[in-house]
Order: C-alpha cells, then structure tokens, then sequence
C-alpha cells in the first residue's frame, strides 16, 4: 500500500483528482469503479472545477458504482445513483449509456447482482475509488464480509445506519439493506485509491493499513492487491503507529494543472 498523509481535506481531494485525470489521459476510455459519501465529494468537485478550465473528454469512459440501498428509487434524492447524477455525472460529459448501477429497485436481487458482476468482468476497472466506513467497511461490505465475495444484498451494520444518518432527516429513514459488490469484485481492479479524512476515521484506517488483514476490518483485505493507493488527511492517520513516507513510486506521470506530462522514472 503506497500512503499518502496531506495536511487536510483539501490537499487531500487534489491529490486524489490528480491520480483519476492521470487515469484518463492515460487511458481516455478508462473503466472507473466509483463511490458516495461525503469522503470523495471534494475530488468530485475539483474534477468539475477542472473539466470546466481545460479540456477533458469522459465521453469514452465507462463507470461502476460500488453501492446502492436497497428499496430506494433512482430518482429519490437519497439513493447513491441521485447522489452521482448531481454531484459528478451531470457536470461532466459522461454519456448515460457508460454509467452502471446497482438497481436499488431489483425484484430478484440475487440476478441484479450476478448481472453486475458478469458486466464488470467484461468490462475490467482500471481505478477503483473507495471511501472507508468508520467500521472498516468498502462499499458496503460490513465487518464478517468474506475476502472473495461478490455483488450481494447486504444487511447494512448498526453503526453504518448510524453514521449515514447524517444524510437522512432521522435514522429510522435509512434503508437497513443495500446491494453492493464484494471485496472479491473490488481485488480485481487493476488500480484502487481509497481515501479517508477525519478522526472518525482513525480507527479503521489503523485497522487497514497496520492490523493483520480480518473480516473484521473488510478495508484490511485491501493489503492482498499490489497496487492501493491510500490518501488521508493527519486526522485519520493519527491512530497509525508507524512512520510513513510517501512513496511516489506510482507517480509514474506527474500531473500539471495546465498540462499532463508524462514522465517515466
Ligand atoms: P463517508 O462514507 O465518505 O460519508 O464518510 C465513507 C464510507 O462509508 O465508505
């Protein structure tokens, strides 16, 4: 795992929007597995702030969601696939036909999930963004997730319910199932980043980075795939009990605001 430890939240999501505009031009038909929450948010609107100032084209890439509730129409502002519309799909020109989604809405879930899985497989993610959940979830893989699980119907954790309260007028509103794809679906992007910002955070990204990897902390598993990428501020690495420096070994390409040059060591 290469860390990355900014100063805070917003060195944070440049850095982040730096590695997926390397993807891109790279590969301007990249398969990108995305995620919700408020973590990637700031990513998002800096992704925005420069597809408005320069000229990038997402008309070619393909994306994957990792979750959706359970229950949740596409159109109610509180499914992920809303949330993604607003705050990333709709600002950039993606074309409707390459966003994928687990349908909240699926009368045979198990078939939704298997579909899913038979499509990304097809379709093969070359970068992987993760969030982490203060129990160590990705996606909604909850604490017990197994290491090679797939797309699936999940009862979401206490704790998950309680944390994502925050975006619901009260907890009893939040959806107790989701569909999600396993940890086995996300071992099998080529590239992961996952970021985390803030004290709340801590703990699971001791878990992930320095505890043996357990079903305990789903994020630990993480530690199987050679190439995560980890961003996070000085808040959620401040339970970490090691000395990091950041590698830049991934930093194949150096990005530049004005342009992307590719420089290869
Ligand atoms: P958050 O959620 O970004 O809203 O903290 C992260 C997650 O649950 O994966």
């Amino acid at each position: 795992m290469n860390i990355i430890i900014t100063k805070n939240y917003q060195e944070l999501s440049k850095k982040a929007a730096n590695i997926f505009l390397n993807q891109l031009a790279l590969k301007p038909d990249s398969v990108f597995g995305l995620a919700t929450g408020s973590t990637p948010l700031g990513m998002y609107a800096e992704i925005i702030k420069r597809f408005k100032n320069h000229t990038y084209d997402f008309s070619r890439v393909k994306t994957f969601n990792l979750d959706e509730y359970y229950g949740l129409k596409k159109n109610n502002p509180q499914s992920y696939y809303y949330f993604m519309q607003e705050n990333f799909f709709k600002q950039v020109n993606f074309k409707d036909k390459n966003i994928n989604f687990l349908n909240g809405m699926a009368s045979n879930p198990q078939k939704e999930c298997a579909d899913y899985e038979a499509k990304i497989k097809r379709n093969p993610i070359d970068l992987q963004i993760l969030g982490i959940g203060a129990n160590g979830h990705i996606g909604f893989n909850e604490p017990g997730s197994k290491l090679n699980s797939k797309s699936r119907l999940i009862d979401l954790d206490k704790k998950t319910i309680e944390d994502n309260s925050k975006f619901f007028s009260s907890k009893g509103e939040v959806p107790t199932r989701a569909l999600t794809i396993g940890i086995g679906t996300i071992l099998s992007a080529k590239k992961i980043l996952l970021l985390a910002s803030g004290k709340n955070k801590a703990e699971a990204v001791r878990g992930m980075v320095e505890k043996q990897s357990s079903a305990k902390c789903p994020a630990s598993f993480l530690q199987k795939h050679n190439d995560v990428i980890v961003i996070a501020d000085q808040e959620a690495t401040s339970m970490l009990k090691k000395k990091y420096k950041s590698q830049n070994n991934f930093e194949d390409i150096i990005y530049n605001e004005n342009n992307i040059s590719i420089k290869r060591h």
